[in-house]
């Protein structure tokens, strides 16, 4: 038997290329091992949108030194985002010898071909952009909820991102390979599909055949499928008529993750996002007029260059007026590359901390309240196995993502009514409620 183990950095996109890692590792007659010790092969998939990712990848790789000494035959693989930057790769080859292949994201469908090569000599092996996407096998982690790309790349260049940079060009899968995977999933047993891209609403604009919208109502409609999501959308490529076709789409989950990323024009202008404050505020109120109860969830990045207090207030203002049921808020970081990073007016780091807490105790303070409001309402549930917290319990996700722990038991991948009792800002708690209509 051999034994692989991959550890995930990153974005959903990452996720699921490990996903298809696995799938094309296991083809090849290796197995997962549950932990490092046991592994004959590790590999990193890693991430370079923040400093603080790729800082943890180089902590990991001290503990994967010691491993190595212990044990000469381990196999080390590093591939993902961060080995795509340029010169990044033959750097790490130099500075970490016990290293034995790099990838990267345009090379990952011949990761058996590397392994196999890294017997015999230490491997290389990044390309440029690639205009396919190729097919690969996929080990899905959740047997119920399935991630599918439906398109590569991005293009919008935001000044402070380095996805573009690492992940290329946006190249659309054609639409009937994607209804095909949904398709299985749903024979499987799979009960929702999350469609994937740095910019969904990008969909079919480089093939020009069909569009976002399209491809959703498509997928809306494979029967057997309970739940669909996508993310990420970008705001200004969200007109208001596909809120209003979403509202047509049964499946399609009250839940929408817009990246605001600032509130201050002049910042959203600097950052070339392509909208302004008062854009992203009608499509919000848009939303919520045409579907009650949707849960609007962002980023906000803060102390981009040259981010005064009076931006950070028309951001904290956005907030206010938003009201996200959730955020994920990041300090700025600069990425070697990108235009912000050459920008000369940086923020100090403790200005950055200062806003980031006021912004987030803010925030939590909304989310709380919005999860107050859901006490004493029934909430359907898919359930996603036991609590890792404290395993007496389960654990399950609303229509609206919000992560709910209710008492059990309950059958993984089962839908089931839960009655909210008492919450925290992130999550519900609440008791299930047997009820023969879901069974
Ligand atoms: N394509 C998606 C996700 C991109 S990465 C999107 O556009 O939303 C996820 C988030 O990381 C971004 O939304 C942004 O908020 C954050 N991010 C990207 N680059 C960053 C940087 N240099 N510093 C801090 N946060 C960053
Ligand atoms: Fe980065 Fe902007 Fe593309 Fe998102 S849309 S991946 S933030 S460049
Ligand atoms: Fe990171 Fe690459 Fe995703 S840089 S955020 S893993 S696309």
């Amino acid at each position: 038997m051999k034994w692989y183990h991959l550890l995930t950095y990153g974005c959903q996109m990452n996720e699921l290329d490990s996903e298809k890692m696995a799938g094309m590792l296991e083809e090849n007659g290796w197995e997962k091992a549950e932990n490092l010790e046991k592994a004959d092969l590790i590999i990193l998939n890693t991430c370079c949108v923040r400093a603080k990712a790729e800082d943890k990848v180089k902590g990991k790789l001290g503990q994967l030194k010691k491993l190595k000494i212990e044990k000469p035959d381990l196999l080390i693989g590093i591939g993902g985002c961060m080995m795509q930057q340029e010169n990044v790769g033959q750097k790490f080859l130099q500075q970490f010898p016990f290293v034995d292949f790099i990838f990267g994201p345009h090379t990952m469908d011949r990761l058996n071909e590397i392994v196999e090569k890294s017997c015999t000599g230490r491997v290389l092996e990044i390309e440029a952009d690639r205009f396919d996407v190729p097919r690969l096998p996929i080990k899905r982690e959740s047997s119920f909820r399935a991630w599918v790309s439906i398109i590569k790349g991005c293009e919008n260049f935001c000044s402070y991102c380095i996805v573009p940079y690492v992940r290329g060009r946006e190249v659309s899968r054609p639409l009937e390979e994607i209804i095909d995977e949904v398709k299985e999933h749903v024979e499987n047993g799979g009960k929702e599909v999350v469609l994937l891209g740095q910019n969904v609403n990008a969909y079919g604009r480089d093939s020009g055949r069909v569009d976002f919208a399209r491809l959703l109502e498509r997928t809306d409609r494979v029967p057997g499928l309970e739940r669909l999501r996508f993310m990420t959308s970008h705001p200004r490529d969200f007109p208001l008529e596909l809120v209003q076709a979403l509202v047509e789409m049964p499946r399609v989950c009250e839940h929408l993750h817009l990246p605001i990323q600032a509130g201050s024009n002049r910042i959203l202008q600097k950052m070339n996002r392509g909208y302004t404050r008062e854009d992203y505020l009608k499509l919000v109120e848009f939303i919520r007029e045409k579907i009650p109860g949707a849960s609007i969830t962002t980023d906000i990045i803060v102390g981009f260059p040259g981010e005064t207090d009076s931006d950070f207030a028309d951001t904290m203002d956005v907030v206010e007026k938003a009201r996200f049921a959730s955020a994920f808020t990041f300090l700025y970081s600069p990425r070697e590359g990108t235009p912000a990073a050459r920008y000369s007016e940086q923020v100090p780091h403790s200005i950055k901390r200062k806003r980031l807490d006021y912004l987030m105790s803010r925030q939590n303070q909304i989310s709380l309240e919005y999860n107050q409001a859901l006490i004493g309402k029934m909430e359907e549930v898919l359930v996603e196995g036991p609590s890792k917290k404290d395993s007496e319990f389960y654990m399950g996700r609303t229509r609206t993502n919000r992560p709910v722990i209710f008492s059990g038991p309950a059958e993984k991948g089962a839908l089931k009514p839960v009655k909210i009792t008492s919450c925290n800002a992130h999550t519900l708690y609440g008791d299930l409620q047997e009820d023969s209509a879901h069974e």
